[in-house]
């Protein structure tokens, strides 16, 4: 994606001729997933977590109620009101567009009066139950951001389970259940929303909060309450959504929690304003419901900004290199490393976790326009190379270590003094210089000693012992008295200059100051040095 996209942005930015930078406006929107900047390197992209905004979720929904014919309308029916057994107004007739109530109503716009709503039959076949199941279907993972609102024209059911799937139908669980009387309809204590904690956020409740007596005209809605179970994370006004996030973050049972792919909603009886039910005018007892909203975004793994409804169908616009309709894996190609969601943390811009082949060494990648390829920029974890694959100089490959892995790069460590340079091969071993061993080069080979290196044993006092009364320091060098250089102070200094030597001195006999000269006979000398002993030259003398 980043060479396609940035040669496109290339083109469209050459007449601003400078750099342009994109940031979220404000922390927490995560509308951005990539940002161009330019660093040392060049021109390169910041990757961040990014997701699509949250909407109307009920455009792309798919509706379903059952069993099919409890829809009114055929036949036709009069229906009465609730609270008014002599108010029989209400017509519902399939086979005429004003007077039918399909489950669309449920979804067009509101705010047009009379209301629109869908309508179920009436409760003719009492005291059999009247049930019906309304299921939405997205096909599509979708994360909610806000309460779950249904809104009842004819009272709101006495008895109510919200259920959630997130496996496209397959298995379902209840979100929460609702009742007049929760004892009594599913032997559960009733309470309230605010009654949860952090601790128990995930308990699925039963609510008796919206299916109180009919009050004419009030209440006419049934919530599921997302943002209040959000404030038990982020604050009364969610003012601190960075723990929200941090939660959602670490948390994956809280974050499915708010996960859904389909929804049903269990109408399971519905109100009748009294205690006893008028069996003798059922007509004033249905379901009818004008309006559901759920507010939610796609699920894109915080890989994308954006999600399509295409041929009936949302899909996330998947970036960081991954795809799927959740942005769910890594493309092909872009496997080096294993695929991970983006994150929330750190806030503002959270972590991309793109799947590029910087082996999660970097989360930047440049394009260079003259080898035309992308390259990984600001290696981390002492790696380096174009997709962060090799070790920085001084460190090698941990060969325990995944590539991605934060340890893949050890330091060599080479002791400053006994090696030669901070390199080393593949198994740590670094390069010594003469005399020094071990892995780091920090020991000495026999004959050497160690003195901010390896040095050569110079002097002892068994077999290298310093001559002509020289005395050994630290094994190291012999500290030569007047007259005597040489190692171990075997030489007599020459006459005339301290180093100086005269050429035809050498000629076969010692003169009396103990002439010794090295030339280019050079070990005749040595020989004539060593053999010469003080004593002999003193007697001599
Ligand atoms: C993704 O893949 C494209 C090629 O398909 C590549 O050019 C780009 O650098 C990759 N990285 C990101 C983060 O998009
Ligand atoms: C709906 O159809 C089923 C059979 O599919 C039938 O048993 C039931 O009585 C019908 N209900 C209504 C209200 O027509
Ligand atoms: C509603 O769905 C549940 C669970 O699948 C099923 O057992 C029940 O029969 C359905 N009710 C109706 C009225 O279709
Ligand atoms: C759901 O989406 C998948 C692709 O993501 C598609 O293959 C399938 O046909 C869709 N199912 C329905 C019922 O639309
Ligand atoms: C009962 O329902 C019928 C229609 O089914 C209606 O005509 C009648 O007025 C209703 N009211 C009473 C009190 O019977
Ligand atoms: C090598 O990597 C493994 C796995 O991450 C790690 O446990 C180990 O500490 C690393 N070795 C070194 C020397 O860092
Ligand atoms: C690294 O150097 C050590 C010491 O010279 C040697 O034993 C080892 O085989 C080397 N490892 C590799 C992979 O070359």
């Amino acid at each position: 994606m980043c060479a396609a996209v940035l040669l496109a942005l290339q083109a469209v930015w050459a007449g601003v001729g400078h750099a342009m930078q994109h940031y979220p406006s404000a922390w927490g929107h995560y509308d951005v997933c990539k940002s161009q900047v330019y660093t040392e390197d060049g021109l390169s992209w910041d990757y961040m977590a990014c997701q699509p905004e949250a909407t109307d979720m009920t455009k792309y929904v798919k509706v379903a109620v059952d069993p099919p014919n409890i829809t009114c309308g055929d036949p036709p029916e009069t229906y009465c009101a609730l609270e008014n057994p002599y108010m029989c107004n209400n017509e519902c007739d399939a086979s005429t567009t004003e007077l039918a109530h399909p489950p669309s109503l449920m979804f067009d716009f509101e705010g047009r009066n009379p209301t629109t709503f869908w309508q179920s039959t009436s409760w003719k076949k009492y005291p059999k139950p009247l049930q019906a199941n309304i299921t939405l279907s997205w096909n599509k993972t979708i994360e909610l951001t806000d309460d779950i609102v249904l809104t009842f024209e004819s009272g709101r059911p006495e008895q109510m389970v919200l259920e959630k799937s997130l496996d496209y139908g397959r298995t379902w669980q209840p979100y929460q259940f609702y009742a007049t009387d929760c004892l009594d309809a599913f032997t559960m204590e009733p309470k309230t929303v605010h009654e949860l904690t952090q601790q128990t956020m995930l308990n699925i409740i039963c609510t008796e909060d919206y299916s109180r007596g009919y009050v004419w005209k009030y209440d006419k809605t049934v919530r599921f309450e997302i943002k209040d179970r959000f404030a038990l994370f982020a604050g009364p006004r969610l003012h601190n959504m960075a723990s929200l996030y941090g939660q959602l973050d670490t948390t994956k049972n809280l974050r499915d929690f708010f996960t859904i792919t389909d929804l049903r909603i269990k109408l399971l009886r519905p109100a009748t304003g009294t205690t006893m039910v008028d069996e003798n005018n059922l007509s004033r007892y249905f379901y009818a419901i004008s309006d559901i909203k759920v507010q939610g975004r796609c699920k894109c793994n915080l890989h994308a900004n954006s999600c399509i409804f295409n041929e009936h169908k949302l899909t996330c616009e998947c970036e960081h290199n991954t795809t799927g309709p959740d942005c769910g894996r890594c493309k092909k190609n872009y496997q080096g490393r294993a695929w991970n969601g983006g994150s929330y943390l750190p806030i503002p811009k959270g972590t991309a976790n793109i799947c590029c082949e910087c082996n999660g060494h970097s989360n930047r990648c440049s394009y260079i326009e003259l080898l035309n390829t992308v390259i990984c920029v600001s290696c981390k974890h002492n790696t380096r190379g174009h997709h962060c694959q090799l070790c920085k100089l001084g460190y090698y490959r941990n060969a325990s270590a995944q590539l991605h892995d934060e340890n893949v790069c050890v330091e060599c460590n080479c002791n400053p003094f006994g090696s030669d340079g901070d390199h080393c091969n593949s198994t740590g071993f670094c390069k010594c210089k003469a005399g020094a061993t071990g892995t780091k080069c920090q020991e000495c080979l026999p004959g050497y000693l160690w003195s901010s290196g390896c040095k050569s044993r110079v002097c002892d006092n068994m077999m290298l012992r310093c001559q002509n009364g020289g005395v050994c320091h630290g094994n190291l060098r012999c500290q030569c008295p007047a007259g005597f250089s040489g190692l171990l102070c075997e030489k007599p200094r020459c006459a005339g200059e301290p180093g100086g030597c005269d050429e035809g001195s050498i000629s076969g006999h010692a003169n009396p100051i103990g002439h010794c000269c090295l030339g280019p006979l050079l070990s005749l000398a040595l020989l004539v040095c060593a053999l010469l002993p003080r004593a002999r030259l003193d007697a001599e003398l």
